[in-house]
């Protein structure tokens, strides 16, 4: 079930577990992503995926157990090789994480800028790029207040792929968006997987669009990893209650017995 992409990991997990206030939010994961893998991230509400991202992208360190990235131990590494391997992550954040006080242009340009150490002029052909391929060419100028919650969204979405990063993760990329923004974003997400060569890594509600993309899935349950395998496989192979989540939600049914909660 596990050591999908383990062949050249770009980002690995040995045994991590995870307490905040006094309650283990995540219990013991392994795994190891690999370039070119495009991972969907599902679970429950409030089941870790957003922890398990902080902890794989070294936001957070967990209290137990190992991150590696590109083959390093982050816990071992020097500052400055640190920044570097972070330097080459691209996240777009749950809740979207925008500067209110730079325009779009700037945040969108901000990891080119201070992460790559870009000049302005470097910058601005993949900034107006990435905001074109989302939908938002010509609101350079404008700031995050002025723009529609879609809008803001869409402008995280191009500052992770403005970055072009060896790895791209998307937090809940389609949270609380109408239908028709919800398919255009996930057909661009689609688009920038298959035509990355990174490890991309999407957490949604959104399985209908998820699974059709993925090559492998990653389900989170309780802070616990109940399946970690191909996407293709996953009803047949995975635990009951994630087939039984995956039914629900790719029949837009709420499932009244998943509790969501951590793995206390
Ligand atoms: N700062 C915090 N302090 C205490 N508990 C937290 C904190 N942040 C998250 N949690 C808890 O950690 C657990 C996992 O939360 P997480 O945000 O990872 O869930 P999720 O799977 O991303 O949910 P969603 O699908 O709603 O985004 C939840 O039980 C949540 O209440
Ligand atoms: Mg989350």
């Amino acid at each position: 079930m596990t050591g999908i992409g383990s062949q050249q990991a770009v980002v690995s997990a040995r045994g991590i577990s995870h307490r905040l206030s006094g309650r283990k939010i995540l219990d013991d994961i392994s795994l190891s992503f690999g370039a070119g893998e495009v991972v969907g991230l599902i679970g429950p509400g409030g089941s870790g995926k957003t922890q398990l991202i902080r902890c794989l992208v070294t936001l957070t360190w967990p209290w137990k157990g190992g991150i590696e990235l590109f083959g390093k131990t982050v816990s071992v590494l020097r500052r400055r090789h640190l920044k570097e391997c972070r330097s080459r992550i691209g996240l777009q954040f749950q809740n979207f994480a925008l500067f209110d006080y730079l325009d779009v242009w700037n945040n969108v340009a901000f990891p080119l800028l201070h992460a790559r150490a870009m000049s302005r002029e470097q910058a601005d052909a993949p900034v107006r790029l990435a905001l074109e391929r989302v939908g938002l060419a010509g609101t350079e100028s404008k700031f995050p207040s002025e723009l529609s919650g879609g809008m803001r969204r869409r402008v995280a979405i191009a500052r992770v792929m403005a970055a072009t990063p060896a790895v791209a993760v998307f937090d809940d990329p389609v949270a609380g968006l109408d239908p028709v923004n919800s398919a255009k974003i996930m057909a661009l997400l689609k688009d920038y997987a298959a035509t990355s060569e990174s490890l991309v890594v999407v957490a949604t509600h959104d399985l209908e669009r998820l699974l059709p993309i993925t090559s492998r899935v990653v389900a989170i349950f309780g802070g616990k990893m109940l399946y970690d395998g191909a996407t293709g496989a996953l009803m047949t192979q995975a635990p009951e209650e994630v087939r039984r989540f995956v039914a629900a939600a790719l029949s837009g049914e709420a499932d009244p017995d998943l509790e969501a909660g951590g793995a206390a």
